[in-house]
């Protein structure tokens, strides 16, 4: 089976790479020898071993009808979503680790991978090496899908992590994540949460069957996060971690956010660290499971990406069954009538008393000059009326707030 690689950055360098590292258990695996016959890069790479593999004109591979399966790892939407679509119509199948791409375009493309029988395979987009995609579309497949959790950018925890524990300044430990291939190529898509949106998006879609647009999905990054504020929280027992969430209601709208929380000890997504992902997902006769591993990095997205070109390879003739329906995504409920507790912090004008006087059930605890407290569960718009009576009343205005995950 010939494959063609568009994209020789860090996740098509890789997968070229891990091709080459084993390829005998690769091949024994999809029960064919895989050969790279094209990589597409509008780079030169005379130094590259696999020099006379490239090509810059993406007709040769669409043109050329021994190429099966099309492996898309350049990323963004332009012109990824023009090669994936054509390679589709002309009935390749496509392995990618396009996050942006199947988060806006997967009900299309699915529909036409379907139409045309061939594949469009997606496990590196989601926890990078981690195998999600395939265990809440497959092994999952019995359960009603209650909830969803979990830290989906490697950058955004690497950061958080060195700050915490190294010391190291917000832009430095982001550049080192840039160093280590970990960033977006604009890193904001990190900080900011976009690529954490696009992530539980591609999860909402597969977990309900309809297509989850991420600009449905209300986001918020670890900019504004205080390294106080995780000290305060830490002493608390809790760490703070960026977090896509999915919660089913009972009249099956969802709930979806992307937002820094506050995440207790005792829940294993606190202790996850450095590049590493982990997703909880909530079945009503499993219960939960946890999915744990490296979510961003060379070999770990290469080694999701290769395993489904071993699947396309299995597949050939038999499409995998993996599918949403478009949808207008009017099932998505109002994110500020989710309940849930918020850690504030203030530092100065209020007293405890004050505080408990709006907040009745709130632990205040005086905190290095400030005082911070836990609110009850309660959903964004009485938490916001009640702050902003808080602050009003007391001529001062909250200096952090964060929300507390709860499973
Ligand atoms: N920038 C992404 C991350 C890469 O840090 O998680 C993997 O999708």
């Amino acid at each position: 089976m010939k494959i063609a690689v568009l994209g020789y950055g860090v996740v098509g360098s890789g997968v070229v790479e891990l091709m080459h590292k084993n390829p005998e258990s690769i091949n024994a695996k999809a029960g064919t020898d895989i050969e790279i016959k094209y990589i597409l890069d509008i780079r030169d790479f005379d130094d590259s071993p696999f020099k006379n593999l490239f090509t810059k004109d993406f007709n040769v591979i669409l043109n050329d009808p021994e190429i099966d399966v099309v492996v898309e790892v350049i990323g963004g939407l332009n012109p990824a979503y023009r090669f994936v679509k054509d390679s589709l119509l002309a009935g390749k199948s496509v392995v990618t680790s396009n996050k942006e791409l199947v988060s806006v375009y997967g009900d299309e493309l699915l529909q036409i991978a379907k139409d045309n029988n061939k594949n469009f395979l997606f496990e590196a987009s989601v926890g990078g090496g981690i195998p999600i995609i395939r265990p809440i579309n497959q092994c999952l497949a019995a359960n009603e899908i209650e909830s969803i959790s979990g830290i989906l950018n490697g950058t955004t925890n690497f950061i958080l992590t060195k700050m915490v524990k190294e010391g190291y300044s917000f832009e430095d430990a982001l550049k080192t994540a840039q160093q280590l291939g970990y960033a977006e190529a604009n890193p904001a898509a990190d900080i900011e949460g976009i690529d954490s949106c696009r992530k539980i998006a591609i999860l909402a879609s597969l977990a309900y069957g309809e297509h989850v647009n991420p600009d449905k999905v209300h986001t918020e990054g670890i900019t504004e996060i205080k390294l106080e504020d995780i000290r305060h929280a830490d002493k608390m027992g809790y760490a703070v971690k960026l977090l896509g969430t999915i919660r089913k209601n009972d009249d099956n709208t969802l709930f979806i956010m992307v937002a820094p929380f506050l995440v207790e000890k005792s829940i294993p997504l606190s202790g996850v660290e450095d590049v590493y992902n982990a997703i909880l997902v909530e079945g009503d006769a499993v219960g939960i499971s946890l999915f744990y591993g490296r979510g961003a990095g060379k070999l770990p997205t290469a080694s999701a990406v290769v395993a489904d070109v071993i699947d396309c390879a299995k597949h050939i003739k038999a499409r995998k069954y993996l599918y949403w329906k478009s949808s207008d995504g009017s099932f998505i409920e109002d994110y500020k009538k989710m309940l849930c507790k918020r850690y504030v912090r203030f530092d100065g004008g209020v007293t405890c008393t004050d505080i408990r006087e709006t907040f009745t059930d709130a632990q205040c605890t005086e905190e290095d000059g400030s005082l911070v407290f836990i609110t009850s569960d309660m959903n964004e718009y009485d938490f916001d009326k009640a702050l902003a009576s808080l602050e009003s009343k007391c001529a001062s205005t909250a200096a952090a707030v964060i929300r507390v995950f709860s499973i």
